[in-house]
Protein backbone atom coordinates (compact mmCIF):
# COMPACT_ATOMS: atom_id res chain seq x y z
CA UNK A 1 0.00 0.00 0.00
CA UNK A 2 1.42 3.68 -0.89
CA UNK A 3 -0.82 5.54 0.77
CA UNK A 4 1.34 7.59 3.39
CA UNK A 5 -0.43 9.16 5.91
CA UNK A 6 2.46 11.16 8.24
CA UNK A 7 0.79 14.38 7.31
CA UNK A 8 -1.73 13.64 10.23
CA UNK A 9 1.34 13.45 12.83
CA UNK A 10 2.21 16.82 12.31
CA UNK A 11 0.07 18.38 14.36
CA UNK A 12 0.73 19.63 18.03
CA UNK A 13 -0.46 17.35 20.86
CA UNK A 14 -1.04 19.02 24.26
CA UNK A 15 -1.39 16.40 26.83
CA UNK A 16 -1.42 18.75 29.52
CA UNK A 17 -5.26 18.20 31.38
CA UNK A 18 -5.05 20.68 34.14
CA UNK A 19 -4.45 18.18 37.14
CA UNK A 20 -1.96 19.88 38.29
CA UNK A 21 -3.05 18.74 42.49
CA UNK A 22 -2.51 15.41 41.53
CA UNK A 23 0.76 16.47 40.10
CA UNK A 24 2.12 17.53 42.95
CA UNK A 25 0.65 14.84 45.18
CA UNK A 26 2.01 12.53 43.02
CA UNK A 27 5.79 13.69 42.86
CA UNK A 28 5.56 14.85 46.47
CA UNK A 29 4.82 11.08 47.46
CA UNK A 30 7.08 9.79 44.74
CA UNK A 31 10.01 11.76 45.94
CA UNK A 32 9.63 11.26 49.68
CA UNK A 33 9.40 7.23 49.19
CA UNK A 34 12.43 5.01 49.60
CA UNK A 35 13.81 4.45 46.85
CA UNK A 36 12.65 7.30 45.09
CA UNK A 37 10.54 7.52 41.57
CA UNK A 38 8.73 9.84 39.15
CA UNK A 39 5.45 8.56 37.10
CA UNK A 40 6.44 8.41 33.90
CA UNK A 41 2.86 9.12 32.98
CA UNK A 42 4.16 12.66 33.83
CA UNK A 43 6.49 12.85 30.65
CA UNK A 44 4.58 14.06 28.33
CA UNK A 45 3.83 17.75 28.59
CA UNK A 46 4.16 19.59 24.94
CA UNK A 47 7.93 19.32 25.75
CA UNK A 48 7.82 15.90 26.02
CA UNK A 49 5.27 15.10 23.32
CA UNK A 50 7.99 16.67 20.92
CA UNK A 51 11.22 14.79 22.13
CA UNK A 52 8.77 11.31 22.44
CA UNK A 53 8.39 12.09 18.81
CA UNK A 54 12.29 12.83 18.15
CA UNK A 55 12.69 9.24 20.08
CA UNK A 56 10.35 7.72 17.71
CA UNK A 57 13.28 9.06 15.19
CA UNK A 58 15.97 7.99 16.67
CA UNK A 59 17.92 5.24 14.69
CA UNK A 60 18.29 2.94 17.98
CA UNK A 61 14.33 3.20 18.82
CA UNK A 62 13.12 0.37 16.46
CA UNK A 63 9.91 -0.28 18.26
CA UNK A 64 8.13 2.69 16.07
CA UNK A 65 8.97 0.97 12.88
CA UNK A 66 8.29 -2.63 13.95
CA UNK A 67 5.02 -1.89 14.62
CA UNK A 68 4.42 0.35 11.69
CA UNK A 69 5.45 -2.13 9.61
CA UNK A 70 3.17 -5.06 10.45
CA UNK A 71 0.31 -1.95 10.23
CA UNK A 72 1.32 -0.74 6.87
CA UNK A 73 2.76 -4.25 5.29
CA UNK A 74 -0.05 -6.53 6.45
CA UNK A 75 -2.99 -4.66 6.81
CA UNK A 76 -4.77 -7.28 4.95
CA UNK A 77 -4.05 -10.09 7.84
CA UNK A 78 -5.11 -7.50 10.35
CA UNK A 79 -8.16 -7.03 9.15
CA UNK A 80 -9.08 -10.75 8.53
CA UNK A 81 -8.33 -11.33 12.05
CA UNK A 82 -10.22 -8.73 13.79
CA UNK A 83 -13.33 -9.14 10.68
CA UNK A 84 -13.31 -12.89 11.32
CA UNK A 85 -17.22 -12.60 12.97
CA UNK A 86 -18.11 -10.81 9.74
CA UNK A 87 -20.89 -8.73 11.39
CA UNK A 88 -19.71 -4.84 11.73
CA UNK A 89 -18.12 -3.58 15.45
CA UNK A 90 -16.68 -0.89 16.61
CA UNK A 91 -12.98 -0.33 16.40
CA UNK A 92 -11.92 1.43 20.41
CA UNK A 93 -8.24 2.86 20.33
CA UNK A 94 -6.96 3.65 23.78
CA UNK A 95 -4.49 6.26 23.56
CA UNK A 96 -4.93 6.82 20.18
CA UNK A 97 -2.41 10.03 19.95
CA UNK A 98 -2.08 10.94 16.09
CA UNK A 99 -3.02 7.53 15.04
CA UNK A 100 -0.53 7.22 12.32
CA UNK A 101 -0.71 3.27 12.53
CA UNK A 102 -4.34 2.48 13.28
CA UNK A 103 -4.93 5.01 9.82
CA UNK A 104 -3.61 2.04 7.74
CA UNK A 105 -6.17 -0.14 9.46
CA UNK A 106 -8.81 2.45 8.69
CA UNK A 107 -8.32 2.96 5.13
CA UNK A 108 -8.43 -1.03 4.42
CA UNK A 109 -11.41 -1.43 6.67
CA UNK A 110 -12.93 1.13 4.44
CA UNK A 111 -11.46 -0.57 1.32
CA UNK A 112 -12.87 -3.40 1.90
CA UNK A 113 -16.73 -1.60 2.89
CA UNK A 114 -16.62 -3.64 6.56
CA UNK A 115 -19.12 -2.07 8.43
CA UNK A 116 -17.53 -0.39 11.48
CA UNK A 117 -16.75 3.30 13.96
CA UNK A 118 -13.60 3.92 15.01
CA UNK A 119 -13.53 5.32 18.70
CA UNK A 120 -10.60 7.13 19.22
CA UNK A 121 -9.70 7.61 23.58
CA UNK A 122 -7.15 10.17 24.45
CA UNK A 123 -6.81 11.63 27.81
CA UNK A 124 -5.57 14.94 25.71
CA UNK A 125 -8.34 16.91 24.53
CA UNK A 126 -6.12 18.33 21.56
CA UNK A 127 -5.51 15.20 20.60
CA UNK A 128 -9.19 14.09 20.26
CA UNK A 129 -10.24 17.43 18.68
CA UNK A 130 -7.33 17.11 15.99
CA UNK A 131 -8.38 13.35 14.68
CA UNK A 132 -12.20 14.53 14.99
CA UNK A 133 -11.30 17.20 12.06
CA UNK A 134 -8.23 15.50 10.71
CA UNK A 135 -9.41 11.91 9.94
CA UNK A 136 -12.56 12.57 7.76
CA UNK A 137 -10.39 14.77 5.72
CA UNK A 138 -7.96 12.00 4.76
CA UNK A 139 -10.85 9.26 5.32
CA UNK A 140 -14.18 10.62 4.15
CA UNK A 141 -16.13 7.60 4.51
CA UNK A 142 -15.03 6.93 8.06
CA UNK A 143 -17.43 7.28 10.62
CA UNK A 144 -15.70 8.49 14.10
CA UNK A 145 -16.18 9.52 17.38
CA UNK A 146 -13.62 10.47 19.68
CA UNK A 147 -13.78 10.44 23.33
CA UNK A 148 -11.52 12.53 25.57
CA UNK A 149 -10.65 11.14 29.41
CA UNK A 150 -9.51 8.46 31.16
CA UNK A 151 -8.81 5.01 29.23
CA UNK A 152 -11.86 3.08 31.51
CA UNK A 153 -14.22 6.13 32.20
CA UNK A 154 -14.43 6.82 28.08
CA UNK A 155 -14.33 2.57 27.45
CA UNK A 156 -17.73 2.58 29.40
CA UNK A 157 -19.12 5.01 27.31
CA UNK A 158 -17.46 3.55 23.95
CA UNK A 159 -19.15 -0.03 24.91
CA UNK A 160 -22.66 1.73 25.73
CA UNK A 161 -22.75 3.57 22.14
CA UNK A 162 -23.83 0.26 20.19
CA UNK A 163 -25.07 -3.11 20.68
CA UNK A 164 -22.37 -4.14 18.26
CA UNK A 165 -19.30 -6.27 18.97
CA UNK A 166 -16.26 -4.76 20.46
CA UNK A 167 -12.64 -4.05 18.83
CA UNK A 168 -10.36 -2.35 21.01
CA UNK A 169 -6.41 -1.43 20.03
CA UNK A 170 -4.09 -0.88 22.49
CA UNK A 171 -0.99 -0.07 20.57
CA UNK A 172 2.73 0.71 20.79
CA UNK A 173 4.00 -1.48 23.48
CA UNK A 174 2.10 1.36 26.19
CA UNK A 175 1.30 -1.48 28.00
CA UNK A 176 5.10 -2.39 28.73
CA UNK A 177 5.12 1.03 30.71
CA UNK A 178 3.17 -1.20 33.75
CA UNK A 179 4.92 -3.83 35.44
CA UNK A 180 3.68 -7.73 35.04
CA UNK A 181 1.35 -7.33 38.01
CA UNK A 182 -0.39 -3.99 36.69
CA UNK A 183 -0.52 -5.14 33.61
CA UNK A 184 -2.35 -8.23 34.61
CA UNK A 185 -4.83 -5.76 36.79
CA UNK A 186 -5.38 -3.32 33.82
CA UNK A 187 -6.44 -6.46 31.25
CA UNK A 188 -8.67 -8.13 33.52
CA UNK A 189 -10.21 -4.84 33.85
CA UNK A 190 -10.34 -4.06 30.42
CA UNK A 191 -12.07 -7.59 30.41
CA UNK A 192 -14.43 -7.21 32.65
CA UNK A 193 -15.35 -3.93 30.50
CA UNK A 194 -15.98 -6.02 27.30
CA UNK A 195 -18.18 -9.10 26.59
CA UNK A 196 -17.21 -12.66 25.26
CA UNK A 197 -16.35 -12.48 22.20
CA UNK A 198 -15.06 -9.29 21.36
CA UNK A 199 -11.66 -8.60 20.87
CA UNK A 200 -8.23 -6.52 21.71
CA UNK A 201 -5.03 -5.97 19.64
CA UNK A 202 -2.63 -5.49 22.10
CA UNK A 203 1.27 -4.39 20.47
CA UNK A 204 3.69 -5.86 22.49
CA UNK A 205 7.49 -5.40 22.68
CA UNK A 206 9.01 -8.79 22.51
CA UNK A 207 12.58 -10.24 24.36
CA UNK A 208 15.57 -9.79 22.11
CA UNK A 209 19.73 -8.74 21.57
CA UNK A 210 19.79 -7.22 25.63
CA UNK A 211 22.48 -4.49 23.64
CA UNK A 212 19.02 -3.60 21.01
CA UNK A 213 16.97 -3.33 23.58
CA UNK A 214 19.24 -1.14 26.08
CA UNK A 215 20.27 0.89 22.80
CA UNK A 216 17.05 2.05 22.43
CA UNK A 217 16.82 3.52 26.00
CA UNK A 218 20.02 4.70 26.03
CA UNK A 219 20.58 6.57 22.33
CA UNK A 220 23.67 8.02 21.52
CA UNK A 221 22.08 11.00 20.82
CA UNK A 222 21.10 11.19 24.21
CA UNK A 223 16.78 12.04 23.20
CA UNK A 224 16.40 9.73 26.25
CA UNK A 225 18.23 11.43 28.15
CA UNK A 226 16.48 14.62 27.37
CA UNK A 227 13.38 12.82 27.74
CA UNK A 228 13.91 11.73 30.96
CA UNK A 229 15.32 15.31 32.44
CA UNK A 230 12.27 16.96 31.01
CA UNK A 231 10.43 15.72 33.74
CA UNK A 232 12.64 18.11 35.93
CA UNK A 233 11.96 20.32 33.76
CA UNK A 234 8.44 20.34 33.87
CA UNK A 235 8.44 20.10 37.66
CA UNK A 236 10.50 23.13 38.19
CA UNK A 237 7.67 24.71 35.36
CA UNK A 238 4.46 23.82 37.11
CA UNK A 239 5.38 23.18 40.49
CA UNK A 240 7.98 26.01 41.57
CA UNK A 241 10.76 24.12 41.76
CA UNK A 242 14.24 24.31 41.56
CA UNK A 243 15.98 21.26 40.44
CA UNK A 244 19.67 21.74 38.48
CA UNK A 245 18.89 19.43 35.77
CA UNK A 246 22.89 19.19 35.01
CA UNK A 247 23.01 17.53 38.25
CA UNK A 248 21.30 14.70 37.57
CA UNK A 249 22.16 12.01 34.42
CA UNK A 250 20.35 9.34 32.68
CA UNK A 251 20.60 5.83 33.55
CA UNK A 252 19.12 2.86 31.67
CA UNK A 253 19.29 -1.02 32.37
CA UNK A 254 17.75 -4.15 30.45
CA UNK A 255 17.40 -7.22 32.80
CA UNK A 256 17.14 -10.05 30.35
CA UNK A 257 15.71 -12.53 32.59
CA UNK A 258 12.71 -10.46 33.78
CA UNK A 259 12.29 -8.40 30.83
CA UNK A 260 12.21 -5.52 32.06
CA UNK A 261 14.08 -2.28 30.75
CA UNK A 262 13.93 0.45 33.95
CA UNK A 263 15.36 4.29 33.63
CA UNK A 264 16.74 6.11 36.23
CA UNK A 265 17.78 9.67 36.87
CA UNK A 266 21.34 9.75 39.20
CA UNK A 267 21.62 12.64 41.74
CA UNK A 268 25.47 13.97 40.66
CA UNK A 269 25.76 15.61 44.09
CA UNK A 270 24.52 16.04 47.13
CA UNK A 271 21.77 18.34 46.56
CA UNK A 272 18.32 19.86 48.44
CA UNK A 273 15.91 20.25 45.84
CA UNK A 274 13.00 22.58 46.71
CA UNK A 275 9.92 21.45 45.14
CA UNK A 276 6.48 23.95 46.10
CA UNK A 277 6.64 24.59 50.20
CA UNK A 278 8.33 20.89 50.55
CA UNK A 279 12.38 20.23 50.39
CA UNK A 280 13.41 16.77 49.31
CA UNK A 281 16.87 15.61 49.23
CA UNK A 282 19.13 13.56 47.46
CA UNK A 283 22.42 11.65 48.54
CA UNK A 284 25.23 12.35 45.83
CA UNK A 285 24.19 8.94 43.14
CA UNK A 286 20.80 8.07 44.73
CA UNK A 287 18.44 7.29 41.95
CA UNK A 288 14.64 8.07 41.30
CA UNK A 289 13.41 5.35 39.20
CA UNK A 290 11.43 6.94 36.10
CA UNK A 291 10.20 4.34 34.09
CA UNK A 292 9.77 0.70 33.00
CA UNK A 293 9.09 -0.60 29.56
CA UNK A 294 8.62 -4.62 29.88
CA UNK A 295 10.08 -6.74 27.26
CA UNK A 296 7.82 -10.01 26.85
CA UNK A 297 8.67 -13.63 25.89
CA UNK A 298 6.39 -15.63 24.27
CA UNK A 299 5.44 -17.59 27.78
CA UNK A 300 4.76 -14.07 29.62
CA UNK A 301 2.18 -13.11 26.77
CA UNK A 302 0.26 -16.50 27.31
CA UNK A 303 0.10 -16.38 30.66
CA UNK A 304 -0.99 -12.74 30.73
CA UNK A 305 -3.59 -13.78 28.42
CA UNK A 306 -4.45 -16.72 30.89
CA UNK A 307 -4.05 -14.60 34.39
CA UNK A 308 -6.76 -12.13 32.68
CA UNK A 309 -9.65 -13.91 30.48
CA UNK A 310 -8.46 -13.80 27.59
CA UNK A 311 -7.49 -16.07 24.51
CA UNK A 312 -5.39 -15.92 22.00
CA UNK A 313 -6.78 -15.83 18.64
CA UNK A 314 -4.00 -14.46 16.15
CA UNK A 315 -0.46 -12.98 16.23
CA UNK A 316 1.30 -10.64 13.99
CA UNK A 317 5.14 -9.46 13.89
CA UNK A 318 7.76 -7.71 11.78
CA UNK A 319 10.15 -9.11 9.57
CA UNK A 320 12.69 -9.34 12.29
CA UNK A 321 9.86 -10.93 14.81
CA UNK A 322 11.28 -7.85 17.62
CA UNK A 323 7.76 -6.44 18.10
CA UNK A 324 4.11 -8.19 18.03
CA UNK A 325 0.67 -7.37 17.56
CA UNK A 326 -1.72 -10.27 19.20
CA UNK A 327 -5.38 -10.47 19.51
CA UNK A 328 -7.33 -11.15 21.91
CA UNK A 329 -10.94 -12.78 22.68
CA UNK A 330 -12.73 -12.16 25.51
CA UNK A 331 -13.71 -15.20 26.82
C1 LIG B 1 5.52 5.06 24.78
C2 LIG B 1 5.73 3.61 26.63
C3 LIG B 1 5.95 2.74 24.42
O1 LIG B 1 8.44 2.47 26.79
O2 LIG B 1 9.17 2.36 24.75
C4 LIG B 1 10.50 5.53 24.92
C5 LIG B 1 8.18 5.33 26.08
N1 LIG B 1 10.45 5.80 27.05
N2 LIG B 1 11.74 5.77 25.35
C6 LIG B 1 8.51 2.90 25.64
C7 LIG B 1 9.67 5.54 26.01
C8 LIG B 1 11.72 5.95 26.63
C9 LIG B 1 7.72 4.16 25.26
N3 LIG B 1 6.23 3.89 25.28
Amino acid sequence: MNTKFSDLSSNSIETTNGKTDFFYEDVIHGLQANPKRLDSKYFYDAAGDKLFREIMNCPEYYLTNAELEIFSEKTAELVAAINSHGAGFDLIELGAGDAMKSTYLLNELLKQQIDFRYVPIDISANVIKNLNHNLPQVLPKLKITGLNGEYFEMLAQATSLSNKRKVVLFLGSNIGNMPIHEATEFCKNLRNHLSEGDYVLVGMDLKKNPKTILSAYNDRGGITKRFNLNLLERINNELNADFLISQFDHYATYDPESGACKSYLISLEDQTVQIGEKQVHFAKNEHIFMEISQKFSFGQIEELARNSGFKLMNQLFDSKKWFTDVIWSAG
